[in-house]
């Protein structure tokens, strides 16, 4: 029987070969510190594992709509206003089985084949699978530690084609953990705008951004561009990676096409988890959360000191999510190499630059920091002693 051209062409991870191998080395006794994980360490807050326990009471649990239940649509709704000064109307705000099937849904919703889709080089990956899932097109805009490897306007007008129907951009984005100036994002959301083109930003790593100077939380682009598609999760801020759970903020146009293909494609979000998922917004819920995030930020400044000055570089620093991308070729090794290496000689497991980049893809890689201090600083050590191991090279 015949596989779909798109079965054969879909990428693999690359890091999963790495995740694979220090899988191997932990069931023979080694100690591997996994800072190729795009997850945080902490779980749930404590207040939505008890939701939950309360709601496995065995009442029965039948589907909700397809946008999900209305009291936390209605949660959600009130965290923007609360968290970032915007309101929301609760009816645009689509729930589903993480950032994922919104992306996915934000994809099927406005991609015909053939149709173009923005993007930096590098970001996440499974973008560049699902625009192909639909037939649609991806170009690359390439990024340089000028613009902190992200998107920026003059990137997006030299990428921009005829055929661009989308621009899709993370702030911060996985790999770099950097974000766009609030100004450079709307600027480029008005031109995406003014051409008829949708701009899909995912603001999943939004809540584990740094403060601006002033104090004030990080914006969502939903302050700039109100018909922005904005994608994001209780996967990260909320540590809830394995729940399965995220929304999506729609202009008003594609509520009723997102219901349509929720019903036909997910019915809906797990209903358990959407119950427990209230006490996210929990005072004390926000309150734990608010508190890994600076514990985040501390490891993170634990991570770039001890980097400062090596061979492994960091040309763009982060401020937000949990990820630091590192040029690793003053080091003279290409970065699957380097990892490959790092894991079998420092048990330190690190994320190739491949399965996020073409530009970058052979010199830098991805560190997670969301992993304890005292991994962190032995990571840290294992590797500064697996570099020393390395031959200088010449300029
Ligand atoms: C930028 C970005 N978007 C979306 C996702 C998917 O997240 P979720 O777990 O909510 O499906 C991830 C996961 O790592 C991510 O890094």
């Amino acid at each position: 029987m015949k596989l779909s051209a798109r079965a054969h062409s879909i990428e693999p991870f690359h890091a999963l070969a790495i995740g694979q191998a220090a899988a191997g080395m932990e069931s023979a006794g080694q100690r591997v510190i996994k800072l190729s994980i795009g997850e945080p360490d902490f779980g749930a807050p404590a207040a939505v594992r008890e939701a939950m326990r309360t709601v496995m009471d065995g009442r029965p649990l039948p589907y909700t709509p397809a946008l999900g239940i209305s009291e936390l649509r209605e949660a959600i709704a009130n965290f923007y206003l609360n968290r970032h000064g915007v309101i929301v109307d609760p009816a645009r705000i689509a729930i589903t089985s993480g950032a994922s099937a919104a992306l996915l849904l934000a994809l099927a919703a406005t991609t015909d084949v053939g149709d173009e889709v923005l993007m930096a080089d590098p970001s996440y990956p499974c973008n560049r699978e699902m625009v192909n899932a639909f037939g649609g097109v991806v170009r690359l805009a390439p990024t340089s530690p000028a613009t902190r490897y992200q998107l920026s306007v003059e990137a997006l007008l030299d990428t921009w084609t005829d055929a661009t129907n989308a621009v899709m951009i993370a702030s911060p984005s996985n790999p770099t953990g950097t974000s766009i100036e609030p100004t450079e994002l709307a600027a480029m959301c008005q031109i995406a705008r003014e051409r008829n083109a949708w701009r899909i930003v995912d603001e999943i790593y939004l809540d584990l951004a740094d403060d601006a100077a002033d104090g004030s939380t990080a914006q969502t682009v939903l302050a700039h561009d109100p018909d922005a598609i904005v994608i994001s999760s209780f996967s990260k801020y909320f540590s809830m990676t394995g729940w399965r759970l995220g929304w999506a903020v729609l202009p008003e146009e594609l509520v009723e096409v997102f219901e349509r293909m929720s019903m036909h494609y997910f019915l809906c979000a797990s209903a358990p988890v959407q119950f427990a998922a209230l006490a996210a917004f929990s005072p004390e819920a926000l309150a734990e959360c608010e508190s890994r995030k600076v514990e985040l930020l501390e490891r993170r400044t634990l991570v770039l000191a001890t980097l400062e000055g090596s061979r492994l570089q960091v040309h763009a620093i982060p401020d937000g999510a949990f990820y630091i991308y590192i040029d690793v070729s003053a080091t003279g090794l290409d970065s699957w190499t380097f990892c490959e290496r790092a894991l079998a000689e420092a048990h330190v497991a690190l994320t190739p630059g491949r399965d996020f980049a073409t530009e970058t893809a052979d010199t830098h890689v991805r560190l997670s920091y969301a992993a304890s201090r005292e991994d962190l600083i032995e990571a840290c050590r294992r590797l500064s002693e697996f570099v020393a191991t390395l031959p200088e090279v010449r300029a």
